[in-house]
């Protein structure tokens, strides 16, 4: 089986930046009536039995719990929350963003509890979540999950499974589809990031960043087949350390932005020149970076939210202007000894940024408590976007034979299911 080193988004700080400066557009009330701080010692037990008995087969120690990335759709956020170690009940939960209680928000897994059962994901086919690194919610309300399968990552890694991308319905808390990535991965291979367009003809093309192989793994849904683009040798070169992070950024549905965390340049390419396996040729060198930069994510539209490696502070580029320092323009970032790891659009209209104390955390220095989180707006953002109780229709699939994988709903046209949609037809 192929090894995927993770600890990915863990870059470690190499110098923290106190305080900051006053953020642009958003007042402090807006911050703090609106900031959650989600963490491992408040997590939605079944019952108190639950909580003894996964104390006692060492699989909660709450201060082992990071979170890491988010989504938000609705009301709820859908937050990771990585096995670097050991105790770690689940790796993907969700929370009320409107829950009457923001210091201490309950996260409850997500789908449910059995599907993060590390320890059984061979016998239940590797359908089981082992260990999520990046999350996507896709135009059409799928989620979508990557799973690296290693756990224990900052510690003593263990292969559990296959690396794959697991597809959620979230109205029906199901899992609809998993997509083995094994034949795409390599020894080197180091995934990390995941953006998933849907086409205005309705296909779903997931992509991950393999930074080990200096490569962009692209899988076809629709008409289920994988393969890698290269990067060519120019963009290659811009990546000079072992370990490396690629990040990418899909805009406009149309375009994906791409660089090296280390690396000097931005660039980027429309996303219909990765359509099939080959060494990517056409693109487009955006700019020059003003540093080392952790890009952490977008409006989706023409926004990107970035930070420079080791301080806090975050920065807004809308991609219409120039890449240039110019253009770049400060928004607010989290408390002293925070840093930001991912920035998403959704509730209230705002761009909210999940931080923590992570350098402190990857360090080993956990304290008592174990790391601190919160997830704060930072960003108004104008298309309003109505906090909605429940997600849009999202018709499920039922496979034609119980052994047939099922497909993310709505089904593509290629999906052998039965769309639910459909009258019992094919779709
Ligand atoms: C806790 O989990 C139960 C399902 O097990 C769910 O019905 C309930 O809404 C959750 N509570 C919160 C606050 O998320
Ligand atoms: C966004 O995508 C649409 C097509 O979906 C295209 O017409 C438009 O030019 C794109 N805008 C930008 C800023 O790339």
């Amino acid at each position: 089986m192929p090894t995927t080193a993770v600890a990915s988004f863990l870059v470690l700080a190499t110098s923290l930046v106190a305080g900051s400066p006053a953020g642009a557009g958003l007042r402090r009330e807006a911050i703090c009536k609106n900031s959650l701080y989600p963490s491992g010692h408040h997590i939605n037990w079944t019952c108190p039995e639950q909580k003894t008995l996964y104390i006692d087969k060492g699989l909660y120690t709450p201060k082992n719990i990071l979170v890491s990335r988010v989504q938000i759709f609705g009301c709820r956020a859908y937050i990771l929350t990585p096995r670097f170690l050991c105790g770690v009940p689940f790796t993907l939960g969700t929370l009320n963003m409107n829950g009457p209680c923001k210091a201490e928000p309950l996260l409850s897994p997500f789908p449910n509890w059995e599907s993060h059962e590390a320890s059984n994901a061979n016998s239940k086919g590797n359908k089981n979540i082992i260990n999520a690194v990046d999350v996507f919610i896709d135009r059409k309300k799928i989620m979508w999950i990557l799973d690296v399968g290693i756990t224990e990552t900052l510690d003593k890694p263990k292969v559990i499974g296959h690396p794959k991308v697991l597809a959620i319905c979230i109205q029906t808390s199901k899992i609809v589809a998993v997509v083995d990535l094994s034949k795409l991965c390599t020894p080197n291979s180091r995934f990390h990031e995941l953006q998933v367009e849907v086409t205005e003809e309705d296909d779903t093309y997931i992509y991950v960043s393999d930074a080990g192989c200096k490569a962009i793994v692209v899988y076809d849904y629709s008409r289920d087949k994988g393969f890698k683009v290269q990067l060519p040798p120019e963009v290659a070169d811009d990546c000079t350390s072992a370990k490396d992070i690629l990040y990418l950024t899909l805009m406009n549905n149309t375009v994906i932005y791409f660089s090296f965390m280390n690396g000097k340049k931005m660039y980027k390419t429309e996303t219909t020149n990765l359509r099939c396996p080959k060494t990517l040729s056409e693109y487009e060198e955006v700019g020059t970076k003003p540093g080392k930069l952790v890009i952490l994510g977008s409006d989706r539209k023409t926004k990107m939210f970035f930070r420079t490696k080791g301080e806090n502070q975050i920065f807004l580029w809308d991609t219409c202007q120039p890449f240039k320092s110019s253009s770049f323009v400060t928004v607010d970032s989290p408390p002293a000894g925070m840093f930001s790891t991912h920035v998403v659009n959704g509730f209230m209209q705002f761009a909210w940024a999940l931080s923590s104390d992570f350098p402190d955390f990857a360090n080993g220095n956990r304290g008592a408590v174990g790391p601190r989180a919160k997830l704060h707006p930072i960003y108004q953002l104008e298309p309003a976007e109505q906090c909605e109780e429940k997600p849009t229709t999202c018709p499920s699939c039922r496979p034609k034979s119980p052994n047939q994988t099922p497909c993310p709903c709505p089904c593509p046209s290629s999906c052998p299911c039965i769309s639910e949609h459909d009258n019992g037809g094919l779709s």
